[in-house]
């Protein structure tokens, strides 16, 4: 979509569509007030009224979008009604829409841009990839978005959302990808053409490399399947006096049958979402691409595929991992935290400012936080703190659970160095007790998007079911922090 930004008066748009957001209770421009029954907008929240002025203003049809009280106005809201102003432009068949913001808001202008265009990039997302009948939606090539000044400004933060909203849609559209498509192998050959496209350093390790320098959690994993396992890194920028570098794990379990553990059948085709993580690693490291942000940023995906078969590891197999220390396997269901072991263990090598792992690792998560907030817990309440700021920017919050030694210790095992499963009660701090064996003193921060890297009932209009890119819009927001300092 082509987004640009200008001063102008909603009134005097000569368009086919204007659309004013509006903020509740706050008066409408006259020439507009006379147009419709005061009671019948309020602009709460979510609501939507169009109106066909025949004359009255300039532009053929007017919608009034609802923002909300003021008090409650955020980044998020413009998100919202950006995405809300997509739909209506798509819904009637119209290419292009005008929009209008209320003058009043007090949020960095930058911001705005960059909101206004994720929510208008997002807010049109749809995984159409397998639809055959040529009923293609309408697609919504321009946007306009009249503020009050500053267009300039607002336009470098349109430039940041559009390479946001292109990185979350490539992780959307991974994880939406069904797991005959998405294998191990497609992801290393995604990281391949990304690091082509923008010049990443890149390694894919095979089986056959993975055996040889000793990644046995990734291959135990793995074993049962007839998809290879891959090792990917992708690194953007390098190491230097006053750059940060920060390695970025991802779980990437392109289908978890939960092994010979196995899963129930009901909603276990929703495991093919068990690689978010990865997908969020590719979908920020495009972003960084885009963005070129003076930082050192490692991108690593440990994937492989999760199958009961007379290959596969099995309950009480003891794993030698990449750190040397051992598992002893007590649910080849608990997978996630046995190839991120190797990952994290992997990622010590850069000497990093930070290790921050994403995997959608535990349904205890879901059950603690709902999809309304991802989980995190590590052993660095500094970047822990950056964390949380940088999700309450973004949209995307983060809730941090603690990680004392007590749940350490529930994941010790009597005949290895570690169990893979810790017992029910605190499932998902114990998945991270269990990490943390693996990144030595580094800083690190473990981020279980279980309950928010797939939805079924979208809570933003920005959201579509399925697929939600969690964790772009998280870590490029991290990522800039990092580098505006
Ligand atoms: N991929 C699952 C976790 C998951 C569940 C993600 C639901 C998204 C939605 C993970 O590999 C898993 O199976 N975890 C087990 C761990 C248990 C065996 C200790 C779980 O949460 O049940
Ligand atoms: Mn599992
Ligand atoms: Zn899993």
């Amino acid at each position: 979509m082509q987004i640009s930004v200008r001063t102008g008066d909603i009134e005097r748009e000569a368009v086919d569509l204007a659309i004013l957001a509006q903020i509740e209770d706050q008066p409408l421009p006259d020439a507009i007030a006379t147009l419709l029954e005061p009671d019948d907008f309020r602009a709460k929240a979510g609501q939507a009224v169009l109106l066909y002025p025949r004359g009255a203003l300039a532009a053929r049809r007017l919608l009034l979008l609802g923002m909300g009280k003021a008090e409650a106005l955020d980044v998020d809201a413009v998100r919202r009604v950006a995405a809300l102003a997509a739909q209506k432009t798509q819904e009637l068949k119209l290419e292009s829409f005008t929009l209008a913001l209320p003058n009043s808001s007090n949020l960095p202008l930058a911001q705005i841009g960059q909101a206004f265009a994720e929510g208008a990039e997002l807010g049109l997302y749809r995984y159409l990839r397998y639809k055959t009948d040529n009923n293609a939606p309408t697609e919504v090539t321009s946007a306009t978005l009249l503020v009050a000044d500053a267009p300039d400004v607002v336009t470098t933060g349109v430039a940041v959302g559009q390479a946001v909203a292109a990185g979350v849609a490539l992780a959307r559209d991974l994880a939406n990808g069904p797991g005959n498509a998405i294998t191990p192998t497609v992801l290393g050959e995604v990281a391949l053409d990304l690091a082509q496209r923008y010049g990443f350093q890149a390694t894919v390790l095979d089986k056959a490399q993975l055996t040889a320098q000793g990644f046995h959690g990734i291959l135990a994993v793995g074993q049962g399947s007839a998809q290879e396992p891959r090792f990917i890194v992708l690194e953007h920028g390098h190491a230097a006096e006053g750059v940060p570098t920060i390695c970025l794990v991802g779980k990437g379990i392109t289908f978890d049958t939960g092994g010979i553990s196995i899963k129930p059948a009901e909603k276990m085709d929703d495991m093919k979402m068990d690689m978010g993580g990865a997908a969020a690693v590719l979908g920020t490291m495009q972003a960084l691409g885009e963005l070129k942000l003076p930082l050192h940023v490692i991108g690593i995906i440990c994937s492989a595929e999760n199958m009961p078969s007379s290959t596969a590891y099995k309950p009480g197999d003891i794993i030698k991992t990449l750190s040397g220390k051992t598992i002893e396997v007590l649910n080849t269901d608990a997978e996630g935290r046995i190839v991120l072991a190797d990952g994290l263990f992997y990622a010590q090598r850069y000497q990093p400012s930070a290790i921050i792992d994403l995997a959608t690792l535990t349904g205890a998560m879901m059950v603690a936080l709902g999809p309304f907030a991802t989980g995190m817990m590590g052993n660095n309440q500094p970047l822990a703190e950056l964390l949380v700021a940088a999700g309450e920017a973004s949209g995307e919050r983060v809730w941090q659970l603690p990680l004392w030694d007590e749940y350490r210790d529930m994941m010790k095992s009597d005949i290895a160095d570690l169990k893979n499963t810790g017992g029910r009660f605190g499932g998902a701090i114990t998945a991270g007790g269990f990490l943390s064996a693996f990144v030595g003193e580094w800083p690190w921060m473990h981020l279980d998007i279980a309950g928010t890297a797939w939805v079924e009932r979208p809570s933003r209009p920005y959201m579509a079911k399925g697929a939600t890119g969690v964790g772009v819009r998280l870590l490029v927001e991290l990522l800039r922090s990092y580098s505006q300092n």
